[in-house]
């Protein structure tokens, strides 16, 4: 059958940067890329994960699927722009940017204890860090890549918050049973920053780019199952709606909506994948 639309989805060819790309939902946006036909090119402070992921990449799609997989660091201007040079060398063209990367201290049950960190002590030295990777990375990133964007009249900004981004957490479903008050862990409060942040950075970037053929969105998953203790699970599990955690696979066809030209009269959005968590 001849479809009319749903060939809007493809992004053939196209130039796919994503940020924090070594990660768990690096691979999911890979993923996203490579079926839609474009090529992902994977950003990351560390290689190992991105190795890992493009490994992933080519058993699940073949040997030549295509895959860029780049270490370095999104906080630093200089070295954005080396990478930018050396894509436009390649490739001539950049077209989409997914702001992925993010510090993402993983304080729920089954995961390495970090410790003791209320919000009283929490260290400003990790906020700063936090800050540095989740804010100014993504505003350095679109700097960077959007300058490309601006001159082919063309791009797509995607950005990746959290229910964190819409809702504070809930910190009971943190707690350690039989610890003391000052031992707890929380979820910290650069988190949530960073994630309400992403969505303003979304929103002024739109309005700014809205008449130069750049969107800019922002997607915020939630809850991502992942290897976390059955105490913690059924504690989460009772604050969504949907009565359960997300399969990092939900996201995937979202993602490649958002970039492709499915979407072309979206932009300033926030799409909130969440099992309903933040609606009631
Ligand atoms: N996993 C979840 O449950 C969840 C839920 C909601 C939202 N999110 C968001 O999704 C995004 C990805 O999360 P994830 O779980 O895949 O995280 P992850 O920790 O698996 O991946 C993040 C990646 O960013 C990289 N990174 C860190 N600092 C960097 C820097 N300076 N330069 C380049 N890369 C850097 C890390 O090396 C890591 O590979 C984050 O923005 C996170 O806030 C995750």
């Amino acid at each position: 059958m001849k479809t009319k639309y749903l060939q809007r989805m493809e992004i053939t060819d196209r130039v796919c940067i994503i940020t924090g790309g070594g990660g768990l939902i690096g691979l999911k946006h890979a993923e996203a890329v490579v079926e839609g036909g474009g090529i992902p090119v994977l950003l990351d402070i560390v290689g190992s994960g991105m190795e890992r992921n493009a490994c992933k990449l080519k058993e699940e799609y073949g040997d030549d699927v295509r895959c860029e997989c780049i270490i370095t660091d999104i906080t630093s201007r200089e070295k954005l722009c080396e990478v930018r040079d050396m894509l436009m060398e390649k490739y001539g063209h950049i077209d989409v940017l997914i702001n992925n990367a993010a510090n993402n201290p993983k304080v729920e049950g089954g995961s390495k204890n970090l410790g003791a960190m209320r919000f009283t002590n929490f260290p400003v030295d990790i906020w700063n860090q936090d800050i540095a990777v989740g804010l100014t990375g993504a505003m350095l990133c679109a700097q960077v890549f959007g300058e490309v964007m601006e001159k082919q009249k063309k791009g797509v900004v995607l950005n990746i918050s959290s229910d964190y981004g819409i809702i504070a957490p809930d910190q009971r479903i943190y707690r350690k049973e039989g610890l003391p008050e000052e031992e707890q862990t929380v979820k910290p409060v650069s988190y949530s920053v960073v994630k309400h942040g992403i969505i303003g950075l979304t929103k002024y970037l739109a309005i700014y780019w809205a008449d130069k053929g750049i969107r800019v969105n922002t997607l915020c998953p939630a809850s991502l199952s992942n290897g976390q203790d059955d105490e913690f699970v059924a504690k989460i599990s009772n604050l969504i709606p949907m009565g359960r955690m997300s399969d990092p696979d939900e996201y995937v066809c979202t993602i490649l909506y958002m970039i492709s030209d499915a979407a072309t009269y979206m932009t300033g959005s926030t799409v909130i994948c969440d099992g309903g968590r933040t609606s009631w």
